[in-house]
C-alpha cells in the first residue's frame, strides 16, 4: 500500500497506468472466455460476401478479429502493403497462408472478385457484409475510375484481364483505365438488383459483375432479404461506417484499430462513403430491387445496434483505440439514426 502510494505521489500518471493495464489485463481474461469469444467462434468460419463499392476495408476489421489470420499480425491490407490489386493479391497468395481455415472463408476463386453465395444452406450463420443504399452503391460504381466498371464492354476486359495468366497484379485493372463509359442509366440498369443477384444465385463459376446477367426480381430480392435476416452474423452499413466498425466488435470482441477505419479503397482521393453522391444525376432512376435487400439491412443492423447497446456514446472507447477522438463529433453532424 505504501510503495503504491509513493508511486502515486512520484508518478501519478504512471500508477494509473499500471492499474489500468491490470484491469485491462483481467477484463482481457475474462472476455477470452466471454460470450464475444463465444459468439465469434460460432460465426466462424466468417465468410464475406463481399457487394462492389460497399466497402473492401471491412476485410481488415475481419482478419485482425481475435485468433482469425494470426501469421498476418498488425499488418494492415491495402495499397502500400500488396499494390493497387491488394485485395486479389490477398486473395490470391496470402489468405489461405495466413489466415486459419477454421476461422475464415478465403475466397475460392479470385476470378470472380465478387463472388455469389455458394451454398447458402452451408453458409448460412457465418456470412457477414456490408450494405450500402443501393443508388449510391451505383453511382459510386459508376464515378470509380480506377476500377472503371463502367467501361464499354466492360466484362470483356474483365476476361481478358483475369483470362491473361501473365495478368499483372501489379497494375491491376490498368487495362480499364481511361476507356469510354456507358451512359449511366445503361450502367445502373446492369447493376440494378446487384446485392440481390450476389444473395440469391448459388453458381459458382457465375460472374456477377457481368451487366449482361440475369434480371431480378421483386422475388428474388424477397428472398435476398430472408437469407440478409436469417443467413448473417454481421449485417454492417457502409453510410454508417464507424458505427458498423464498433458492432462488430462489440458483437465479436477485439480492439478497435486504426485500420477497421481506413477507406482502402476510395472511389476518388477524399472520397468517403459518408459523403453522398448527388442522385439528381439517376434522373428519377431507382433501384427498387435492392431496396427490399437493403431495407432488410437497415432492420437488422438498427436491431443489433439496440442489443448490443451500440452508439456514438457507447464506441467512444473504440473511437479512442482507433485513434478517432473526433469521429462522434463529425459523424453526429453528418448523421443520426432517426434519419438512416
Ligand atoms: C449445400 O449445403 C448443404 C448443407 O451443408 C448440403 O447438405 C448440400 O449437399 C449442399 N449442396 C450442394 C449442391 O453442395
Ligand atoms: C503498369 O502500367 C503502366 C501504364 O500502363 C506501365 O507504364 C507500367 O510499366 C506498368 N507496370 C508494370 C509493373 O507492369
Ligand atoms: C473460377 O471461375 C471461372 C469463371 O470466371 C471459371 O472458369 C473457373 O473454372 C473457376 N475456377 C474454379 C477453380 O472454380
Ligand atoms: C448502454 O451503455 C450506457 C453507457 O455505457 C449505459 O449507461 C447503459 O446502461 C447501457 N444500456 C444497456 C441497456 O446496457
Ligand atoms: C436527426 O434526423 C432527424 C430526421 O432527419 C431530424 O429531424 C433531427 O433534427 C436530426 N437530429 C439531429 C441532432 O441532427
Amino acid at each position: 500500500m505504501l510503495s503504491f502510494l509513493l508511486l502515486l505521489v512520484a508518478f501519478p500518471g504512471k500508477a494509473l497506468a499500471t492499474r489500468e493495464s491490470s484491469m485491462q489485463l483481467l477484463q482481457h481474461k475474462m472476455v477470452l472466455s466471454g460470450p464475444r469469444e463465444l459468439r465469434l467462434e460460432k460465426a466462424e468460419p466468417l465468410d464475406w460476401l463481399h457487394f462492389p463499392k460497399c466497402g473492401s476495408s471491412l476485410i481488415n476489421a475481419l482478419v485482425h478479429l481475435p485468433g482469425v489470420c494470426p501469421l498476418l499480425g498488425d499488418l494492415t491490407l491495402d495499397e502500400e502493403l500488396l499494390g493497387p490489386c491488394w485485395l486479389e493479391v490477398f486473395g490470391l497468395d496470402y489468405c489461405v497462408k495466413l489466415c486459419q481455415e477454421e476461422k475464415f472463408s478465403c475466397p475460392r476463386n479470385t476470378s470472380l472478385p465478387h463472388h455469389p453465395m455458394v451454398n447458402f444452406s452451408a453458409q448460412k450463420g457465418h456470412l457477414v457484409g456490408m450494405f450500402r443504399d443501393p443508388d449510391q452503391r451505383i453511382l459510386s460504381g459508376y464515378h470509380d475510375d480506377f476500377n472503371n466498371f463502367a467501361a464499354v464492354d466492360y466484362i470483356d476486359h474483365l476476361e481478358d484481364m483475369i483470362s491473361d495468366p501473365d495478368l499483372d497484379m501489379e497494375n491491376c485493372t490498368a487495362s480499364l483505365r481511361g476507356l469510354p463509359k456507358v451512359p449511366i442509366l445503361e450502367f445502373a440498369e446492369g447493376w440494378k438488383g446487384g446485392m440481390t443477384y450476389q444473395l440469391v444465385t448459388e453458381h459458382p463459376t457465375t460472374q456477377t459483375l457481368d451487366p449482361m446477367r440475369p434480371r431480378m426480381t421483386q422475388a428474388d430480392a424477397e428472398e435476398a432479404a430472408r437469407r440478409v435476416r436469417e443467413g448473417f452474423a454481421f449485417v454492417g452499413i457502409t453510410e454508417e461506417w464507424d458505427l458498423s466498425m464498433c458492432l462488430l466488435h462489440k458483437m465479436f470482441g477485439g480492439a478497435c484499430k486504426a485500420s477497421d477505419f481506413e477507406n482502402a479503397n476510395p472511389s476518388y482521393p477524399g472520397k468517403s462513403a459518408e459523403l453522398d453522391y448527388d442522385t439528381s444525376e439517376l434522373r428519377g432512376w431507382h433501384d427498387d430491387v435492392d431496396e427490399v435487400v437493403y431495407a432488410a439491412a437497415l432492420d437488422v443492423f438498427r436491431q443489433n445496434l439496440i442489443a448490443y447497446n451500440v452508439s456514438h456514446e457507447t464506441c467512444s472507447e473504440c473511437y479512442r483505440s482507433a485513434g478517432r477522438a473526433s469521429s462522434f463529433e463529425e459523424s453526429s453532424r453528418k448523421h443520426n439514426l432517426s434519419s438512416l
